[in-house]
């Protein structure tokens, strides 16, 4: 009996020796400046690495982080210049950050285990034409690809994020982030392949959206939109988000020259400013059936005929109706508009039979900010802005009064007759 637990703590001992031996932990943890193949094989037997691996100043063309399974700190490879291949094939989570950025001839990622990183960012990849993830990416918060060679991405599969950002990768045809439910931060598509197909089919929540050179866009599940949401310079010829029922900031819809028809059966709410402006192919306003109130400013501009928003109930700011076609009527729009007492700013204008050219911008549609949409709209930027503290007003009593009077003096002699201006230095003329 005693001989027996003596062996057994001799055997217990020995294979602590042996453990120690082949995870000595010093050399598990600590942060590593990793110049060449040896640098990486010293830790191959770390199958958990306690610190962060920087890769960056290596002259390997080839380089494999073998037997590592975790890092509890961030994997980092930058600026080698000559590196062209990168496998880590154990590597399961980083609990860090994974980060490959400027790796100008990288041609082939092999991350054949990964499926789970707290952030990922893969930026200026020029050369990485295939980027893949076998083993399921299932769990990351931030997620950043932008330049890479990139057609499409395979096992991208988290369920929840923070913030997503595809940017820049010309050849993207096609991104599935079906998978994703949804985001507390930021989703942001832009400049990717003109042909690009962004699948996010379960995806119900967001807090802000941009959209921007998309050729397709599927977001079916889309229900509640905590900030703003911006579809400008896209492809697409249909936008149909027809679950979203709350777009808490604004709703911007912009230059997109394809846009035929724009849907959002159960949209209820916007909080911050409505606008949609220079989408020439988008002949009706009619996709909003739902929309009772918006808090802030309602602009829209195009060559809609009718003016289709039913349950149109209040809005908080002012409106702004500009179009080329002469059938709208803006006298019976300001009639419904004045009896029902639905819009509460203090300006109001319709502007029907304009010439293309007479159109002002409408909020967003020039420039990310705003900026000159402010000039043009004068208050609409405050309006636009939840936080601005100026919701209600354009022009009039708020701060900006000084700027719309001169903006408008300046705009008068441009607009023809058909232009209804109902501004008078900076009050409307509308008892609202
Ligand atoms: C990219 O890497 C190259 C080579 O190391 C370096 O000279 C350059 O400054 C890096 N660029 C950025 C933006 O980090
Ligand atoms: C990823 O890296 C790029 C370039 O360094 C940077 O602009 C971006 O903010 C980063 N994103 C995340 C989520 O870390
Ligand atoms: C936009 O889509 C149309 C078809 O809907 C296509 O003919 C055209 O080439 C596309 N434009 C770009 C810039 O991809």
């Amino acid at each position: 009996m005693t001989q027996f637990t003596i062996s057994t703590a001799i055997t217990l001992l020995a294979l602590g020796v042996l453990t120690q031996g082949t995870q000595p932990s010093e050399l598990c943890s600590k942060n590593i400046n990793a110049m060449t193949q040896g640098d990486l094989d010293a830790i191959k037997g770390c199958s958990v690495y306690s610190g962060t691996i920087t890769i960056d100043n290596s002259g390997a063309e080839e380089l494999a982080l073998a037997g590592v399974e975790e890092i509890t700190g961030s994997l980092i490879l930058s600026g080698n210049v000559l590196l062209r291949t990168f496998q880590a094939p154990q590597l399961a989570k980083v609990k860090g950050e994974l980060r490959i950025v400027n790796q100008t001839v990288l041609q082939k990622l092999q991350l054949p285990m990964l499926m789970e990183s707290k952030v990922l960012n893969l930026s200026v990849l020029p050369a990485l034409e295939h980027l893949d993830f076998p083993a399921g990416l299932t769990q990351v918060d931030d997620a950043h690809i932008e330049d890479t060679r990139a057609p499409s991405v395979t096992g991208f599969k988290p369920e929840h994020m923070h913030s997503f950002a595809l940017i820049s990768n010309n050849y993207m045809k096609q991104f599935d982030f079906s998978a994703v439910k949804d985001l507390s931060g930021t989703l942001h598509v832009a400049s990717n392949g003109n042909a690009l197909d962004f699948q996010a089919n379960q995806l119900v929540s967001v807090e802000t959206g941009d959209f921007r050179n998309v050729a397709q866009l599927s977001l079916p599940q889309l229900t509640r939109v905590s900030g703003d949401i911006t579809f400008n310079d896209n492809n697409v010829s249909q936008l149909q988000i027809d679950q979203v029922e709350l777009v808490k900031g604004t709703l911007t819809m912009a230059n997109n020259a394809n846009l035929v028809s724009a849907s959002f059966q159960h949209l209820a709410k916007i909080g911050g400013a409505f606008s949609i402006g220079n989408n020439p192919q988008l002949a009706s306003i009619d996709g909003f059936p739902a929309l009772n109130e918006v808090d802030g400013t309602v602009d829209i501009a195009g060559s809609f005929d009718s003016y289709a928003l039913p349950a149109l109930q209040d809005v908080r700011g002012g409106m702004r109706l500009q179009t080329t076609s002469s059938k709208l009527q803006c006298d019976d729009l300001e009639r419904k508009m004045k009896s029902d007492n639905v819009v509460k700013g203090t300006t109001w204008s319709c502007g029907a039979n304009m010439d293309e050219s007479q159109l002002q911008p409408t909020l967003g549609q020039e420039g990310t900010d705003g900026s000159s949409a402010g000039n043009r709209f004068p208050g609409a930027k405050g309006l636009a802005n939840e936080n601005g503290g100026k919701k209600g007003t354009i022009g009039g009593a708020s701060g900006e009064s000084g700027a719309t009077s001169g903006t408008t003096g300046a705009l008068a002699p441009a607009m023809a007759a058909s232009w209804a201006l109902l501004l008078a230095g900076g009050a409307a003329i509308f008892g609202f």
